[in-house]
């Protein structure tokens, strides 16, 4: 039995989709552990691209068993959405398995989310306003709606009763917005339970069997280590806990169950909404990074803020995480782009720091301290093997290695399954 887990070590988007689709292969089952369709996977298999935002990865591999656990928030309209769209190109998902003691999102938490959003003005968090943080919220306030109560009409109507007598309260009287309407509402939401109930198990303790079979399963995780509720860059993170330890509540298995931990990184860093960014290229480099690694949002689309590899960060991860392998990633484009940096410390009051401030005063403070390289060129379709790679390559990624403390056992140098290297 293996128990593997994929997180993200920077600010989401490094390409975790595509590690998943690839270790599923030797996976039995994948299970999504936190988050919800605020996140984004890019997939592309023999050419074709697929983006997902619930259903994990490992969907497009017949016959694995494809898990949305606990600690996820489920938006049923989407999650048909993206069931019928997989269907419609000929991929199964009759093996999709969903906690019935996941939280629900619900059209109040998606209008929550948007007036939220409107009144920080200024301070806005850039959230995907999918109503993410409002159905944690909920969660933790213990009013949250769960999929067990979606089945269970009565449960279910009762609870969204209870809720509007709240939620339309806040909605009209805070916000000014327009409040919703119970019966509307349940109406909605009876047809997603209708089809989605055959779905819905305690996959907690179908886990639990798999892996006492000695079945391998993969944790897939969404968003990453610094939009972390607890160890991102708070406030502007998003509102659950994206790490490894996440894992753990998300799914429900004791910490010992972990094999490996793999930490994905992009050779550069990549950033969607609003928050701190020491290493940002707010300029022709940033712009020219996110043309060559066609740098948009998988989810809202929105162009993504680029800047260098920051190994601090990478550093931090590798702490909170207890990673025991790199997945690097953008090795092809990282290397177009000519001089490259790599920073190695902050500087901070002129001494050189490498730890990850809490305080966003005292990350304000922080100055990256780079190291150069030279650029390289490499063919895709061509590279292979480690020793394929062109030596700035090699020279870039082992400071990397040396700088994190931990081994790269995987390189991107391409969308596709097939543009992995691995170490
Ligand atoms: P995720 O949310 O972590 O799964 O990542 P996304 O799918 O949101 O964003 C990663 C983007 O980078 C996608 O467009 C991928 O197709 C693309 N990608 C992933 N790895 C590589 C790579 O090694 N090279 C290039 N050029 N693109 C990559
Ligand atoms: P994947 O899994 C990148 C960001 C949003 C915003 C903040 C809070 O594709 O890596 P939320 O809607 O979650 O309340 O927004 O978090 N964010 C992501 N950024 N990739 C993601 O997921 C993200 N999920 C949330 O842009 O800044
Ligand atoms: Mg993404």
């Amino acid at each position: 039995m293996a128990t593997r887990v994929v997180i993200g070590t920077q600010w989401g988007d490094e390409g975790k989709g595509k590690y998943i689709d690839m270790l599923a292969g030797s996976s039995d089952i994948v299970v999504r552990f936190s988050g919800g369709n605020n996140a984004g996977h890019t997939i592309v298999a023999d050419g074709v691209k697929y983006a997902l935002h619930l259903i994990p990865s490992g969907i497009l591999h017949n016959g694995k068993t494809c898990i949305i656990g606990n600690g996820v928030v489920i938006d049923p309209a989407v999650l048909l959405k993206e069931i019928d769209g997989l269907n419609a190109k000929g991929i199964n998902t009759d093996n999709l398995l969903i906690s019935d003691r996941a939280h629900v999102i619900m059209p109040y938490h998606k209008e929550l989310d948007e007036l939220q959003e409107r009144f920080r003005g200024e301070a806005s968090l850039g959230t995907t306003k999918r109503g993410i943080g409002p159905a944690y919220s909920d969660k933790t306030e213990r009013c949250g709606i769960r999929m067990c109560d979606l089945i269970d009409s009565e449960a279910f109507a009762q609870k969204v009763k209870e809720n509007l007598k709240v939620k339309n309260l806040i909605i009209e009287k805070v916000y000014g917005g327009q409040g919703f309407d119970a019966d509307k509402i349940i109406a909605e939401y009876s047809q997603y339970a209708y089809r989605l109930r055959k779905h819905v198990a305690d996959v907690n303790a179908f886990i639990f069997d798999a892996m006492d079979k000695g079945k391998n399963i993969l944790f897939e995780g969404a968003q990453a280590t610094f939009l972390d509720l607890d160890f991102g860059t708070y406030p502007y993170v998003t509102s659950s806990n994206p790490v490894a330890g996440g894992v753990c509540t998300g799914a429900g298995i004791g910490p010992v169950y972990i094999d490996e931990v793999y930490g994905v990184l992009k050779a550069y860093t990549s950033r969607v909404g609003a928050g701190p960014f020491p290493t940002e290229q707010n300029n022709e480099i940033g712009d020219k990074i996110r043309e060559l690694g066609w740098e948009y949002g998988t989810t809202t689309g929105r162009p993504r803020r680029c800047g260098w590899l920051d190994t601090v960060m990478i550093r931090y991860a590798a702490r909170i995480n207890g990673l025991t392998g790199l997945a690097i990633n953008h090795v092809d484009t990282i290397g177009k782009i000519g001089k490259i940096k790599l920073c190695r410390a902050y500087k901070k009051d002129g001494v050189e720091i490498t730890h990850f401030p809490a305080s966003l005063k005292e990350l304000a403070k922080c100055e990256p301290v780079y190291e150069e390289f030279d650029g390289w060129e490499l063919d895709s379709d061509k590279v292979r093997k480690y020793s394929d790679l062109p030596g700035n390559a090699k020279k870039y990624l082992e400071r990397v290695e040396e700088l994190v403390g931990v081994k790269i056992k995987l390189i991107g140098i391409g969308k596709d399954r097939e543009q992995t290297i691995m170490v």
